[in-house]
């Protein structure tokens, strides 16, 4: 066959590893030609493509970002968009496309299927908030900069009697705040499915400070929301999905935790470090199993399906089912983290 493939959304831990288990699987079981897309779904439409072998993929499981390159652009961004991807599959006699990655791009995947055309879709996010799949990759690796960033931050906290506010990523969800702020001991962690008090917030930590401890960790996801009229928050932006794109919900908690408590309260941003660089060996495995389960489903059609890790198999489920609501912090998960707040 002549199989597709595309990374598309921002770029995340273990795409390489995914694109490295379709051609593997593809060229060496299936006796397949892999078509590499560049810069997601706008390589589709110009039919702009790298051929994709074994030899050629030496080296890459590793490597963080995507050796094909991603965008956010989708072809319904476009009006003759659609008809592009169309000629696209016609002209390089396509047999099939796998998509990978987050929400929007699987959206748009999903179209693109009800278009008639034959794709499957690999869900990748560091945010982990893709429905159905328990993990997406990329997750741990993120976590586990932020962890050792948090394991940091108290040591120099500690030295300076300061609070220090962490802002990881997560837009609409908290899984990375979670996670890490648990395993790196915060004091508390704020995310966007639990909006926050900022009273609450500096009364826990005067009272923890006042018991004789004087340095703190805030781990904050981007996302996070003060309740409804208890704080001001910048406007937000949108980018070419219509997603929010964030940032300052850090320096504005930081701000509020000094001027409230009049403890000395510093601000780091881990922002795209968190998405940088090689992936965990958690990711480079859950990576390559996506991208070999990815070339098995091209070779049963199982067209506008997503594989999805659940109960530790792969499985695949309709794209469809796998969009319509995004996965939010487990509630117990969530109740254990709280128990180790201030
Ligand atoms: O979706 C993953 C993510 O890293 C989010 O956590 C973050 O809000 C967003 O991407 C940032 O995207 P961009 O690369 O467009 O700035």
């Amino acid at each position: 066959m002549r199989v597709g493939i595309l990374t598309g959304g921002g770029d995340c831990p273990g795409l390489n590893a995914v694109i490295r288990g379709v051609v593997r699987k593809g060229e060496r079981h299936y006796g397949d030609e892999i078509l590499g897309f560049r810069d997601g779904w706008r390589g589709v439409m110009d039919g702009e493509y790298d051929l994709l072998t074994v030899n050629g993929c030496r080296g890459i499981l590793p490597r963080g970002g995507t050796i094909i390159g991603t965008s956010r652009i989708s072809p319904y961004m476009f009006s003759d968009g659609v008809d592009r991807v169309k000629k696209t599959f016609a002209k390089l006699e396509l047999d099939a496309l796998v998509a990978v990655g987050g929400e929007g791009t699987l959206s748009c995947t999903n179209e693109i299927f009800r278009e008639g055309l034959p794709v499957v879709g690999v869900p990748k996010t560091i945010d982990n908030d893709i429905g159905i799949t328990e993990k997406t990759f990329g997750f741990d690796t993120a976590v586990s900069i932020a962890t050792e960033a948090i394991d940091r931050l108290h040591t120099t906290a500690e030295s300076h009697n300061r609070v220090m506010v962490v802002e990881v990523m997560g837009r609409h969800v908290g899984h990375i705040a979670t996670w890490a702020g648990l395993a790196g001991g915060a004091t508390m962690t704020l995310i966007p499915e639990e909006p926050f008090d900022i009273d609450q917030v500096c009364d826990a930590l005067t009272r923890r400070h006042t018991k004789g401890r004087y340095a703190s960790i805030v781990v904050v996801a981007e996302g996070a929301k003060p309740k409804a009229g208890s704080l001001t928050i910048k406007e937000d932006s949108y980018d070419e999905y219509g997603h929010i794109r964030l940032g300052g919900i850090g320096n504005l908690v930081a701000r509020e935790i000094e001027s409230r408590t009049g403890y000395e309260t510093r601000v780091t941003i881990l922002g795209y470090t968190q998405r940088g660089g090689s992936p965990t060996a958690f990711d480079r495995v859950l990576s390559s199993r996506y991208g070999v389960a990815a070339i098995d489903a091209v070779h049963d059609e199982a067209w506008g399906e997503m594989v999805a890790l659940v109960a530790e198999e792969m499985i695949r489920v309709p794209i469809a089912d796998a969009v319509a609501e995004l996965k939010f912090v487990n509630k117990n998960l969530w109740k254990t983290a709280q128990e180790f707040f201030a």
